[in-house]
């Protein structure tokens, strides 16, 4: 939620490199930019509304800014940049960042929300303090400025983090000042290095063309660049902390499209692939948690959106394969379960990107009350990882698209594998994970989309659709109803499919879509009976099965592989989803109104 680039070195043409940055970021946000650089002892500062990727320095119409991007000419440059997905305040130019004080003395970007902001603005009122926008951000850099009347630039930033209530990541800089100030509370920031160059950044994909060596900045510490140097600082004590350069592996191949039209359908292709590197988990790692599973007094999964729905289906594989019962919570509900927690419970977090709020403040709940953490993550360097007593890595790869399609299905997989292995039967389940990450792979041809095609032709147009399944497959019909919605805009709700005739059956008229997840199971019969219930008053049966079925208006094949069922059952509706968000010109990968990683609560 909201991307940072920022750059400090020698290039002349600082503002580019921040703007091809937040290219690459913008799945974080992408309602307006912005950027600022130092010019002659002056921060200039250019922002737009709309999506970054539209824009080309090149033929860019700069008349109504004040800055045209050319050189820089500086010794150094100093250049921050940001792209926004509005939390306060409207979408518009003003309200974008950066944001600064009234003669842009102090300039800054920010991720993520200041809390006690409107009390600190009352405050700067008082003193004299006028703002333009309705931000929390802007008020940072007035806190900032009234700390500078007593203190040197980086001393007034320590002072104002001490004032600063919620989770936030920002990088400031001054124009009296050659220093760039960044820090990290609770929001993702990395620094980049290369010789004297940094790329301070929210993701590391955002600088890997430039470089692979990074610095973690760590929750609660913040750095200072001045002439080429770095140095870093412990947040509460502002002790000076030394810092190592990690080499990492990412390859910048992984971060972009390739052939692909959109980072949807190349991600849902790579299910090929990062499954199998799911399954492929340091097995004494799995071990330790399925023990750690089966000795806690109670485990609670948690996590949100379709994470969330990985961890409602973990709650049914547990069930059904460890005879185990766990809890789950959406992060955002975590805290009604606060009561029940000891030294002796267990939670295992559910995160794509490490850096989703409620899940991250649901383990703070947890962490207080001694509880151990496990996390399902994809970004190895997040700050749920950086808080977890086990880290279970989903090995996918950087995920662009807004809606989860490769993250799902290897956390599913990794769910799946400890439920096995909290039966004492991790091998079983292995092969069997195996086995369908080879049939995903037949699965996944162009003849298998073109079919989903028709079937997506077929219905573009509707106002609603539903989606019903049962056991492990009901959480299965949610996360479809995310897919749907998320990217086709259509009207989508998932049911257990028992659940039907106790009123959504109310909505079911004259062609209306259903999705019915009918797998191979004990429950297939009660499935196929709720499907013809709809049928009768109507409704477009579209089977997701093994066998074709009487009932089905439509049938899309799905390999039957038992327990993995709900693996092979959400493929085909992403691929659904994908189809109907080109069908109905949508921008599968920037979905209106979300955002990829959500760091606020
Ligand atoms: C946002 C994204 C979803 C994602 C959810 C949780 O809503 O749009 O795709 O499932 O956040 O994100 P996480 O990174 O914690 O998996």
């Amino acid at each position: 939620m909201c991307g940072i680039f920022s750059y400090y070195g020698k290039k002349k043409n600082a503002p580019e490199i921040v703007i091809e940055g937040l290219k690459r970021l913008e799945y974080r946000g992408y309602d307006s930019w912005g950027i600022a650089y130092k010019q002659d002892s002056e921060i200039h500062v250019h922002k737009e509304t709309g999506k970054i990727s539209e824009f080309k320095v090149e033929t860019a119409d700069f008349k109504d800014s004040e800055v045209s991007i050319g050189e820089v000419k500086e010794k150094f440059t100093l250049s921050i940049g940001h792209s926004r997905w509005a939390t306060h305040g409207r979408v518009n130019k003003t309200n974008s960042h950066p944001h600064f004080t009234e003669d842009k003395d102090i300039v800054l970007v920010h991720n993520g929300i200041f809390e006690n902001y409107s009390e600190v603005k009352a405050y700067l009122k008082k003193k004299g303090h006028k703002f333009i926008t309705e931000t929390d951000t802007e008020v940072i850099a007035h806190l900032i400025e009234e700390h500078l009347k007593t203190h040197d630039f980086l001393e007034a930033v320590k002072m104002a983090i001490k004032e600063m209530e919620g989770r936030f990541a920002f990088v400031v800089i001054s124009k009296n000042s050659n220093k760039m100030v960044a820090a990290r509370k609770g929001s993702p920031l990395i620094i980049g290095v290369k010789g004297k160059e940094y790329f301070i950044a929210s993701d590391i994909p955002a600088f890997l063309p430039h470089t692979n060596k990074i610095y973690y900045l760590d929750d609660n510490q913040l750095c200072s660049i001045e002439n080429g140097e770095i140095e870093f600082f412990d947040m509460d004590s502002f002790d000076p902390i030394e810092k190592r350069i990690v080499e990492i592996e990412l390859d910048i191949e992984s971060a972009e499209k390739g052939e692909f039209p959109h980072f949807m359908i190349k991600e849902i292709m790579e299910q090929k692939d990062t499954l199998n590197r799911a399954i492929n988990q340091n097995e004494d790692q799995i071990l330790k948690v399925a023990d750690a599973i089966n000795k806690a007094y109670g485990t609670y999964v948690v996590g949100c959106g379709t994470a969330g729905k990985v961890g409602m289906v973990g709650e049914f594989l547990f069930s059904k394969i460890a005879k185990k019962h766990i809890n789950f919570s959406f992060g955002s509900e975590f805290t009604s379960h606060k009561p029940f927690l000891t030294n002796k419970t267990l939670m295992i977090a559910i995160s794509q990107s490490g850096e989703t709020a409620d899940t991250l403040e649901a383990i703070e709940a947890a962490k207080e009350k001694g509880v151990k953490i496990v996390s399902i993550v994809n970004v190895e360097s997040s700050t749920m990882a950086r808080m977890s007593d086990i880290v279970l890595p989903i090995k996918a790869g950087p995920e662009k698209a807004v809606a989860s399609t490769k993250a799902t299905t290897s956390q599913i997989a990794i769910m799946t594998l400890l439920a096995y292995a909290c039966a004492g039967k991790l091998y079983e389940g292995k092969q069997l994970l195996i086995n369908t990450a080879s049939q995903i792979n037949d699965m996944l041809n162009p003849r298998y989309e073109e079919h989903i095609m028709g079937i997506a032709k077929r219905i573009q147009d509707v106002e609603s659709m539903y989606i019903i399944g049962r056991d492990v497959n009901y959480p299965i019909a949610l996360e479809s109803a995310i897919k749907l919605q998320e990217v086709s805009y259509i009207h989508a709700e998932g049911f257990a499919a028992g659940e039907l005739k106790h009123g959504p059956i109310a909505l079911i008229s004259e062609n209306t879509p259903v999705i019915a997840l009918v797998s191979n199971d004990e429950y297939k019969k009660e499935i196929l009976s709720n499907a013809m219930e709809v049928k009768s008053r109507g409704g477009y049966i579209i089977g997701v099965a093994p066998e074709n079925e009487d009932v089905f208006d439509f049938w899309i094949r799905v390999p039957d592989t038992g327990n993995t069922s709900p693996l092979v059952n959400i493929i085909p509706v992403q691929i659904l989803a994908y189809q109907l968000a080109v069908l109905r010109k949508n921008d599968p990968d920037k979905p209106r109104n979300l955002a990829k990683s959500v760091t606020v609560k």
